[in-house]
């Protein structure tokens, strides 16, 4: 479904973007796979894909990793922005004043560097190549989408990707870019074990995870991956502008 196409994942050393970049490279993607960590290099070799190491926070790493996707391949098709750091749950007044920046800088700014960046690419593709531009979608969440207590900066700064996403996917509806996001909701990640490990209670936490979803479980990485593909899929030409809730139903209350 994606041979000849060149598809950018960040955050691909681990969690949804290792498995993101599993899924793409089954179904016949040329991968670009860029981390903070090394470990992204790993990931790399066995899928055959290039690794990169860069700073999703960084709009210079952003740069880097545009030019390595062209310079390498000719284009740049298809860019999973999913890099996200999210923090321990506090109460907003309890946040320190480095955590909420980092969130911010990392989740919100680091998402406003890797849209500034892919656009003006993808714009070129589009005038060469007949409207086809290229797919952006980026990973928000149910916190970008309704109040999470104890989350407070972290869902502030997925609003800001959802409200990113709607205008990016406005401006270049024209320019032959569709822009969307997808907002999973717990997804069983290192993430998601990080809250609920820092928790006081490990196994309360978890369970006050499900409480509110009607499905009453985490999502697994293969039920996000799944709308990644459908999201990105060139048959999927109509969609733009975007938020795919994967959350067990919690949104649908
Ligand atoms: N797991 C969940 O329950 C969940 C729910 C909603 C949204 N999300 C979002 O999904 C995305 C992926 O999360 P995950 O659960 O796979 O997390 P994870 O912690 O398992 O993996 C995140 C990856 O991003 C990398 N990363 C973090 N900060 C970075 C930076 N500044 N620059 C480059 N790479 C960086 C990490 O090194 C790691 O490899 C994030 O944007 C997260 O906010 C996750």
């Amino acid at each position: 479904m994606f041979e000849n196409r060149t598809v950018l994942i960040t955050g691909a050393a681990a969690g949804l973007g290792a498995a993101a970049a599993e899924a793409f490279a089954a179904k016949g993607a040329t991968l670009i796979l860029s981390d903070r960590s090394d470990k992204v290099m790993g990931v790399a070799e066995r899928l055959g894909a290039t690794g990169l190491i860069a700073d999703a926070a960084s709009l210079d790493d952003h740069k880097m990793q545009v030019a390595k996707a062209v310079e390498q391949t000719g284009h740049l098709d298809i860019t999973i922005n999913n890099a996200g750091i999210a923090h321990p749950p506090m109460r907003i007044e309890q946040t320190p004043e480095q955590v909420a920046r980092m969130v911010v800088e990392v989740d919100l700014l680091g998402m406003m560097w890797a849209l500034q960046t892919q656009i003006p690419q993808m714009q070129k593709q589009a005038l060469e190549r007949d409207g086809d531009g290229g797919c952006i979608l980026n990973v928000a969440s149910i916190a970008g989408l309704v109040g999470a207590s104890t989350l407070g900066i972290y869902g502030a700064a997925k609003h800001g990707v959802v409200g990113l996403t709607k205008a990016a996917a406005i401006e270049n509806a024209r320019r032959g870019i569709r822009v969307n996001a997808i907002c999973p909701g717990f997804t069983r990640t290192a993430m998601t074990g990080d809250l609920i490990n820092m928790a006081p209670d490990a196994e309360a936490a978890e369970a006050d995870m499900v409480r509110g979803v009607p499905m009453r479980r985490l999502g697994e990485q293969a039920e996000i991956v799944s709308a990644m593909l459908f999201a990105a899929s060139p048959e999927n030409s109509f969609m733009t502008g975007q938020t795919i809730a994967l959350d067990g139903g919690v949104t649908a209350y």
